[in-house]
């Protein structure tokens, strides 16, 4: 009674607060600009904006100045993606306007924004460590080094192309290589520097050979290190080419001392066969690998005895179906790989088995490539019969979005959302890839504590018996007369 009470005066205040909601235009006004002040954060809308013309209409640039108002700290605070503060800035100058028609600079925006958080936190923490006072402007550190900077935009509208990008990926990857950077310059100085004074010096004779040999070395060092600096430096990665950097997740078998989730394995399975299995083999398992892991000896022989296997040949040299046994490998859905591609529209569905390892990102990059889809941002365009999704290589992948929330019934009851499938089949791959994995664990563990043990044997042994043998003195006597 009580209850059902306390439940109506609820729904009553609720019903206030909405007719609030509803009647206060001033609210309104706050989210409505707050979420356009958060949507700016990302570039590619920016990019939008200006393609329409409204970054050219004299009353929406007034709009934009007026809109500086978020940065007062008391409504800064309901920002939740900070960054769009620094693009409000951007937009106020011409040049920025100007230049996000293209849909280059978007992504390149895009890029360097990402480059940037990347490289932020372990720059931020390197910055105060040293104790200097690291400002914080709008989320972003206010160092001349990590800011992006109206002028470097300038760059590339003017310069253009592949100029003007490649400088402006110079300027981030300065970011992340500043810690080998300051050494070199140091090394510099101190070699090439002493060098030149050392060969201006008339009477030096052999030691001014030498020291142009060192110099002509510490050249060819600084050249060397520098293009091997701008070459392989992986701050010139193309998102686009390379597929977006998956997030690390906390996986549950992630640590040193920690196992498999069997439970999830048991879940995983379930999507891959009732999913996955559709189109991906799973060649290097098979069903009596299961048993102990995550199904019961009896389970995994009736999932067996579900396929038919060909065998044989028999007495008549036939061969022969039966039902499948422990000892048989996973059945592949296609059976060659022509097949394969043809069910798939000219793309071959990879085998799953080593997928976790075959893979930059292992089980973060499936997990993400599961749970990555969405549509493609503005400009880019996506070929029939391919999908978006930016964790793949290049953007464009052949497999369409498969998991959906409540696609599969979980015997356990968990409740099948899109990232618990995703999260299950991933654990289960990486089972997959590395059946082995508990073990391991465990054998090193075991290997750690006794060897350890040993150590500290080994030196107790060592300083107490071994030293008083090292350490005794021979004296020979002679018998006295
Ligand atoms: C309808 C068929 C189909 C289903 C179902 C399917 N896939 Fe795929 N999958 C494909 C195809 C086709 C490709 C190759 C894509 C390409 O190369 O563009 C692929 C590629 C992949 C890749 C490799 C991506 C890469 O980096 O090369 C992974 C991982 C993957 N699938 C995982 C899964 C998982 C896990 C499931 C089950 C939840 C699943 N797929 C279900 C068709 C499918």
């Amino acid at each position: 009674m009580a209850e059902a009470m306390q439940e109506e005066q609820q729904q009553q205040s609720l019903d206030q607060n909405l007719e609030i909601e509803e009647t206060n235009p001033e609210r309104e006004r706050f989210l409505l600009e707050l979420e356009f002040i958060q949507s700016i954060s990302n570039p590619y809308y920016i990019t939008h904006l200006a393609q329409k013309g409204f970054l050219d209409d004299p009353v929406f640039i007034n709009y934009l100045k007026y809109l500086q108002y978020w940065k007062r700290p008391e409504y800064a605070k309901f920002i939740i993606y900070p960054h769009a503060l620094h693009f409000l800035d951007l937009l106020q100058n011409e040049t920025f306007r100007e230049s996000m028609k293209v849909e280059d600079t978007a992504s390149w925006v895009h890029v360097v924004q990402y480059w940037h958080f990347h490289a932020w936190s372990s720059l931020h923490v390197r910055s105060s460590a040293q104790g200097q006072s690291s400002n914080i402007v709008n989320g972003f550190p206010s160092d001349a080094n990590t800011n992006i900077d109206v002028n470097r935009m300038t760059t590339i509208s003017h310069g253009g192309g592949v100029g003007g990008v490649r400088s402006g990926f110079f300027m981030f990857s300065r970011i992340s290589s500043q810690s080998t950077r300051r050494p070199l310059q140091r090394w510099v100085q101190n070699n090439v520097i002493q060098v030149r004074s050392a060969s201006t010096n008339a009477g030096a004779g052999q030691s001014n050979i030498r020291a142009i040999g060192t110099s002509a070395a510490a050249v060819a060092m600084v050249i060397g290190g520098a293009s091997y600096y701008l070459y392989s430096n992986p701050i010139h990665a193309n998102m686009v080419d390379e597929g977006l950097h998956p997030p690390a997740y906390p996986w549950s078998h992630k640590g040193a001392l920690s196992t498999f989730d069997h439970a999830s394995i048991r879940r995983g399975y379930q999507v891959y066969r009732e999913v996955c299995s559709q189109c991906h083999s799973l060649d290097r398992i098979a069903w009596r690998s299961l048993v102990g892991v995550s199904h019961t000896v009896e389970e995994a022989k009736a999932m067996a005895q579900e396929f038919e296997y060909t065998d044989g040949p028999n007495d008549e040299g036939e061969m022969f179906l039966r039902p499948g046994r422990l000892s048989d490998y996973m059945p592949r859905p296609y059976p060659n790989d022509e097949a394969a591609r043809a069910g798939n529209a000219g793309a071959l569905p990879p085998d799953l088995s080593l997928m976790i390892k075959a893979r930059h990102g292992g089980a973060d990059y499936v997990f993400a490539l599961l749970t990555g889809y969405v549509e493609p941002p503005a400009g880019v365009h996506i070929r029939e019969g391919l999908n978006y999704n930016p964790y793949f290589p290049g953007g464009a992948i052949a497999m369409a979005r498969v998991l959906f929330d409540g696609l599969v019934e979980y015997e356990d009851g968990t409740p099948a959302t899109t990232s618990q499938m995703a999260k299950d089949v991933t654990t289960f791959l990486c089972w997959a890839a590395e059946p082995e994995h508990d073990e391991r664990k465990k054998m090193g563990a075991k290997a750690i504590i006794i060897l350890s043990a040993l150590f500290a044997l080994s030196i107790w042994l060592k300083r107490n018996r071994w030293s008083v043998l090292k350490s005794r003195k021979i004296v020979y006597a002679p018998p006295r007369q």
